[in-house]
C-alpha cells in the first residue's frame, strides 16, 4: 500500500502552474460523444479520473490517443454498448455517459456512478431533466437503462442546483429535438467550460453560467479543438498550503475571478493575496497569527465545498474558534477525525464543524478517507511538526496533477513509499 510521507515545516516559496480542471475533463471527455468527428481537449490534468474516462471511452470504441496534455478522440465508432460495472463504478461523473450517449444514440446502459463517499448523492434531478425531455428510465441491477424514441426540448426546474444535473441534461439536450430550457441552473465555471466545448461543435447554447440556460438541439455535431479552464480547486489547494506554511507562492495559469470565495476568506483572516490578471501570489505569516473566520459551503459563487476540508486545516491552526458549515454535503467532514491525530481541536455539530485554532499541528499516521479530505491531510502535513503518513493516496491520485513534484519545487519535503517494499526491507 502505498502512503504519501511529509515532513512539514518548510515555508513553501516560488512559483506553480496550475493545470486543467479535473470536473471539468471528466465532463468534456464524455460530451466529446456527441460528435460525429475527431475532438482535442488540451490542457488536460494528468489524474486517474481521466485515464479511468479514457479507458471507457476506449471499451465503447472510441479512438483515443494522449499525446502529452492533449487527447485526441475520435467518437465515429462508439456504440452505445452498456456498461454495466467495472470502470464506470469508480468514478462520480460517469453519469455524463448518461447525458451524451441519450443525446447521440437515444440509449444507454450505465451502472451507477461511484466517486467519493461524501454521504448521500442522489442523482434523481439528472433523472428527472431526462425524463421531461421524454426517456424512459429503468433501474436493474445496479444499472440504469434509458432510451427515447423521441428526445425533445423541454423546461426542467432543477429542485436542487446541481452540477451534474445541469451538465448532463445539457448533454442530452444538445442533440435533442427543439428549445430546452434548464431553470435553476447551477453557475459553476465547469458548466460555462462545457457549453463553450459544445457551442464549439456546433450546438446553440445561451446562458450557461446564469440560472437559466436555453438550449437548441441540433441534429448533428461535430468535432472540434478546446482547451480546458485552469482547475480553481487545486488553485485554492496551493493557496492554502502557502498560508498554513508561512510562505509566499504564486500561483499562475489560472482564473483569479473562479477564486473569489477562497481569495475572500484568506483577506479576511488576515492573510495578504495579490491578485494579477492570471495569477495570484499568496504571501503567508504564523498561521496563530491569522484571524479565526466562519465559512459556509454553497453553490458558485459561493465558497466551494471542495476546499472546505483544506480550509478547516488552516483555520485549525489559526486564532480563536471557526465554524465551517458545509450546505452541500453536510457529512463531508470524515477528515475531521484524522486532523485530530495530528492535535486540531474540532468537533462536529450537524453540518458544521466547531474548529478551535491550537498552537500547532503534529505529524501522525492519516487515512484520507476520499479526494478533498486527503487535500486537507496534506496541507496540514505541511504545517506539521515531524513526518506526517498518508493513506489513501489513490484518492489524491484522483485529482491533484503532480502534486509531489508540484509541492517540491516549491521547497516541501515530501515523498512516496509503498508500506510492503518498505516493510521486506527490499
Ligand atoms: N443532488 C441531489 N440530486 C441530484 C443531484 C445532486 O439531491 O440529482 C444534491 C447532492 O447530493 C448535493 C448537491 O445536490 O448535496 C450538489 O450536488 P452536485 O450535483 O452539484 O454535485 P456533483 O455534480 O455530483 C460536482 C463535483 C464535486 C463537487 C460538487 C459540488 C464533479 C465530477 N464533481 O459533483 O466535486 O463537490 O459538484 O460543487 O464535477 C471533488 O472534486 O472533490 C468533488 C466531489
Amino acid at each position: 500500500m502505498e502512503k504519501l510521507c511529509i515532513r512539514g515545516g518548510a515555508p513553501l516559496r516560488g512559483t506553480v502552474t496550475i493545470s486543467g480542471a479535473k470536473n471539468s475533463a471528466v465532463a468534456l471527455i464524455p460530451a466529446s460523444i456527441l460528435a460525429e468527428s475527431p475532438v482535442i481537449i488540451d490542457n488536460l490534468p494528468h489524474i486517474n479520473d481521466v485515464q479511468i474516462y479514457i479507458d471507457i471511452l476506449q471499451e465503447l470504441g472510441a479512438t483515443v490517443q494522449l499525446d502529452g496534455s492533449s487527447l485526441y478522440i475520435d467518437p465515429t465508432n462508439i456504440s452505445p454498448k452498456p456498461l454495466l460495472n467495472g470502470k464506470v463504478q469508480m468514478l462520480r461523473a460517469s453519469y455524463y455517459l448518461m447525458g451524451a450517449m441519450l443525446g447521440r444514440f437515444r440509449e444507454a446502459v450505465i451502472g451507477l456512478p461511484g466517486g467519493c463517499n461524501l454521504g448521500p448523492r442522489p442523482i434523481d434531478q439528472h433523472m428527472k431533466g431526462f425524463e421531461a425531455m421524454g426517456a424512459t428510465i429503468e433501474s436493474q441491477d445496479g444499472a440504469l437503462s434509458l432510451s427515447a424514441s423521441h428526445l425533445h426540448g423541454e423546461k426542467v426546474y432543477l429542485d436542487v442546483v446541481s452540477v451534474g444535473a445541469t451538465i448532463n441534461i445539457m448533454l442530452a439536450a444538445a442533440r435533442a429535438e427543439g428549445l430546452t430550457i434548464i431553470e435553476n441552473a447551477a453557475k459553476e465555471p465547469e458548466i460555462i467550460d462545457v457549453a463553450t466545448l459544445l457551442t464549439s461543435m456546433g450546438a446553440t447554447i445561451k446562458g450557461a453560467g446564469t440560472d437559466i440556460i436555453r438550449i437548441t438541439g441540433v441534429p448533428k455535431l461535430l468535432g472540434c479543438r478546446h482547451s480546458i479552464i485552469p482547475d480553481r480547486i487545486e488553485a485554492g489547494t496551493y493557496m492554502i498550503a502557502a498560508a498554513i506554511t508561512g510562505g509566499d507562492v504564486t500561483i499562475e495559469q489560472i482564473i483569479p475571478r473562479h477564486l473569489e470565495g477562497i481569495t475572500a476568506k484568506l483577506e479576511e483572516m488576515g492573510i495578504q493575496v495579490i491578485e494579477e490578471d492570471e495569477s495570484i501570489r499568496v504571501i503567508g505569516d504564523r498561521p496563530h497569527t491569522y484571524r479565526s473566520v466562519d465559512v459556509r459551503t454553497g453553490p458558485y459563487p459561493g465558497f466551494a465545498t471542495d476546499l472546505q476540508q483544506p480550509i478547516t486545516s488552516l483555520l485549525s491552526l489559526s486564532r480563536g474558534t471557526s465554524i465551517v458549515t458545509d450546505n452541500i454535503y453536510t457529512t463531508r467532514f470524515r477528515h475531521v477525525d484524522e486532523l485530530g491525530r495530528m492535535g486540531a481541536q474540532i468537533k462536529v455539530e450537524g453540518r458544521s464543524a466547531i474548529i478551535k485554532g491550537a498552537q500547532g499541528l503534529k505529524g501522525a499516521r492519516v487515512k484520507a478517507s476520499d479526494l478533498r479530505a486527503g487535500a486537507a491531510l496534506v496541507v496540514a502535513g505541511l504545517a506539521a511538526k515531524g513526518i506526517t503518513e498518508i493513506a489513501g493516496v489513490e484518492h489524491i491520485d484522483r485529482g491533484y496533477d503532480m502534486l509531489e513534484e508540484k509541492l517540491k519545487a516549491l521547497g516541501a519535503e515530501i515523498w512516496r513509499k509503498d508500506e510492503r517494499v518498505n516493510s521486506h526491507g527490499a
